[in-house]
Order: C-alpha cells, then sequence, then structure tokens
C-alpha cells in the first residue's frame, strides 16, 4: 500500500547548541519583547536564520521575517499550569524555544483538519490520530503556522520557554501588482 500524505502540516525544527540563559521569573507569561534583551541577541539572529529557511522553502515573496513579539512562559508544577489551545493572531508563523528540560510536559499539536479532530466523526476503534506531541526538549526550537491549534497539558515539572511572532516585513509580494507592499514595525 502506498500512502500519500496529501496537505501535511508542516512543523520546522531546529536545535539551539549555544549555551541559553534562564531568566527567572514567577510570571505565567511575561509583558516584555523578551528576545530584545541583550542576552538573548544571538538567539534572536538564529531564529531570524531560521525564518529565512523558512521563506526559501515556500519561496516567499518578502525581504525577511522580523520577530513581532516575544515572551517568556513559566508554566510552574506547583499550580498545575498549562495552556489551552490556541492559535497566533497577527503573525504568519509562530515559535517556541525551550528553555527547560521538560520532555514529559509536550507541545501538543491538533490535527488542523477539524472534521477528523472532531472525535464524534465517525469513531472506529480508539486510534487516536487528532493531536501530536513533541517532547520539550532544551534548546530545541519549532516554527509553525499562525492557525496551528496547539496547547500544554498541566504540568508536574516547571517548564519554561520563550515564545514569539514572525512576520513578514520589508517589500512583500513584490511581484503582484494588487498585493504588494511594504511592511516595517516599530515598538
Ligand atoms: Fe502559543
Amino acid at each position: 500500500m502506498e500512502v500519500l500524505k496529501l496537505f501535511p502540516l508542516e512543523v520546522f525544527s531546529w536545535n539551539y547548541e549555544k549555551h541559553l540563559m534562564i531568566p527567572r521569573s514567577t510570571e505565567y507569561q511575561s509583558n516584555i519583547d523578551i528576545l530584545d534583551l541583550e542576552i538573548y541577541s544571538d538567539l534572536k539572529s538564529y531564529i531570524l536564520e531560521c525564518s529565512e529557511q523558512i521563506k526559501k522553502h515556500y519561496g516567499f515573496e518578502c525581504d525577511r521575517f522580523e520577530l513581532t513579539r516575544s515572551w517568556l512562559n513559566t508554566y510552574s508544577a506547583e499550580h498545575n499550569d498549562g495552556m489551552q489551545f490556541h492559535t497566533h493572531p497577527m503573525c504568519a508563523f509562530a515559535g517556541v524555544i525551550f528553555l527547560s528540560d521538560s520532555p514529559q510536559e509536550p507541545i501538543i499539536f491538533k490535527d488542523p483538519l477539524s472534521v477528523r479532530a472532531n472525535q464524534s466523526t465517525i469513531p472506529i476503534g480508539s486510534t487516536d490520530l487528532c493531536y501530536h506531541s513533541i517532547p520539550s526538549v532544551k534548546n530545541k526550537i519549532l516554527i509553525f503556522p499562525w492557525w496551528t491549534e496547539h496547547g500544554v497539558s498541566s504540568v508536574n515539572k516547571n517548564r519554561i520557554s520563550i515564545a514569539f511572532n514572525l512576520m513578514p516585513a520589508g517589500n512583500v509580494n513584490y511581484t503582484d501588482r494588487l498585493s504588494k507592499l511594504n511592511l516595517n514595525y516599530t515598538k
């Protein structure tokens, strides 16, 4: 039997090899753009290199991607924190890098095909193909389309990560007369 995997969800992954500082924080989600801090300047550059690879992979028409938002997530075992399924509006690609080694507290992706993700749609057996978990391994980076529903179950071990949003910037859609535009972001 040949399996044709049509229209898969593409999630991109890298392993960041430099040492990462873990800030002390008890905040569930930080308010600041954490990747703008000097201690993360190398990481920020690396993530932008990753976004350049995605741009080439799809042949996107934009000068570059920019990090429009980034924040620290600190999910505490004491409070059984987690994060319900959500998407990242106002960005093209969302991403995360795991600062703590918490493989048992994975990020969970939901099948984007809603009819298939609904368990009541003709269930045949108990095979659950609706969710895919990726262990939260320290220094792993994941980048995925903004509309990808993802979440985290309640955690048994503290789980620290940086999440971020990427948007196309500069000249965008430059060969399309009707949709070309120039995008720049200020903070
Ligand atoms: Fe998220």
